[in-house]
């Protein structure tokens, strides 16, 4: 019995996740949130925090900036000014301002797809043309399709934007692969936002996380680079993020398009995101340890219908050979709720969150697999 191990009633917090299916025997799989607590340091910091008693408007505090750059440094050996950073209320806030930021009149947006839905919205919402590259299967991996990519892209091309780690296929993009896109993005003069949200969450021994601004000077220059602690830490409703944008304009652009739109961080959010970045106590390893578990139940129960997930904790099921009509409404009749991968440009296929306790983890697969030979 570990930490992770421990199953913690979430009915009756409102959790959006959950409430879902309130009333209704479904377990859910869908939202990126974890049914695990966050680690007592973290909570300690929110503890202290509350205990001042006056939760006010806050400015971005100085210990957070300099444990995020000494964070990037550590782990990536990506050294960024303090004056490149740009916080924001959340990553998905970042898309949109990114996409805002590099918006020209009749400007597009080209985004590897199948992709976290919110990136598909952030091209309209910024008055751009959305292009789509539909990513391609390569035995176990997802990477991009080079023909494609160049065929879609297109003089009013402005902006490329990527997830690494990827959501939903759980890709964890390669030197070469990350080489390739920033090549790509020169070439074609593109600017790029790459969303670094889950690149705590490694599952894949060997897997790497590369920021793609880290490669090249010349490639932080046209980067928007989007990062939290949120995800890793499993306290995503603390909605904090920082956008590092090297380049003085964009990050110009980038502000001026916030400005009077996105509110104030929290000062909460900011206590949860300022403990995170400065941890080195070994959650996170054991966190990954158990998250490597599930990923191999998953994996077992999903078969050769998934690929392996490199990063992240979702796994992206292939369910097309089942030929349904609704695939999402065909797995809550059974009892499981999962994310349809028709909203992340992946119609056929569902997203299977495995950030829980493995007791529950087995339910939801018994249902998976009945649902699955229901089909069949
Ligand atoms: C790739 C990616 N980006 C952003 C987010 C959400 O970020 P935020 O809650 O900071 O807006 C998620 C959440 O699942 C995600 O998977």
């Amino acid at each position: 019995m570990t930490e992770f191990d421990r199953r913690i009633d979430r009915r009756g917090t409102y959790s959006a996740k959950w409430d879902k299916y309130q009333g209704r025997d479904v377990l859910p799989f869908w939202l990126a949130d974890m049914d695990f607590v966050a680690p007592q340091f973290l909570l300690d910091a929110l503890a202290a925090r509350v205990g001042h008693g006056i939760l006010g408007y806050t400015r971005t505090p100085e210990p957070l900036v300099s444990a995020f750059c000494e964070w990037l440094q550590r782990n990536y050996g990506w050294q960024v000014a303090e004056e490149w950073l740009v916080w924001i209320p959340g990553v998905v806030p970042g898309l949109n301002l990114a996409a805002m930021a590099a918006a020209e009149p009749g400007g597009a947006v080209l985004i590897p797809t199948p992709i976290y839905h919110p990136f598909l919205s952030a091209p309209g919402n910024a008055g751009q043309r959305l292009i789509k590259a539909p990513m391609q299967r390569d035995g176990r991996r997802w990477v991009m399709d080079w023909d494609l990519m160049e065929a879609a892209a297109d003089r009013s091309t402005r902006l490329l934007m990527i997830a690494n780690p990827q959501n939903p296929t759980g890709r964890v993009f390669a030197a070469a692969e990350l080489e390739a896109l920033a090549n790509f993005a020169e070439r074609r003069d593109l600017l790029i936002c790459a969303d670094e949200i889950h690149c705590s969450i490694l599952l894949e021994r060997q897997a790497r996380h590369i920021p793609i601004a880290s490669l090249h000077p010349s490639v932080a220059e046209r980067s928007i680079s989007l990062y939290a602690s949120t995800k890793a830490y499993n306290v995503p409703g603390l909605s904090c993020a920082v956008a590092v944008i090297p380049n003085a304009d964009l990050r110009r652009r980038f502000r001026q398009a916030s400005r009077d739109l996105t509110p104030f961080i929290g000062p909460l959010a900011y206590a949860a995101s300022t403990a995170a970045f400065n941890d080195q106590s070994g959650w996170l390893e054991r966190l990954l340890d158990y998250l490597r578990g599930n990923h191999r139940l998953v994996r077992d129960a999903a078969g050769k219908r998934m690929t392996p997930v490199e990063g992240t904790y979702l796994a992206w099921l292939d369910v097309r050979d089942l030929g349904l009509q609704d695939p999402a409404a065909h797995f809550e009749a059974h009892g499981v709720g999962l994310s349809d991968g028709a909203d992340f440009a992946g119609p056929g296929f569902l997203r299977f969150n495995f950030g829980c306790p493995q007791a529950l983890l087995k339910e939801g697969l018994a249902r998976l697999a009945a649902g699955v030979a229901a089909a069949l």
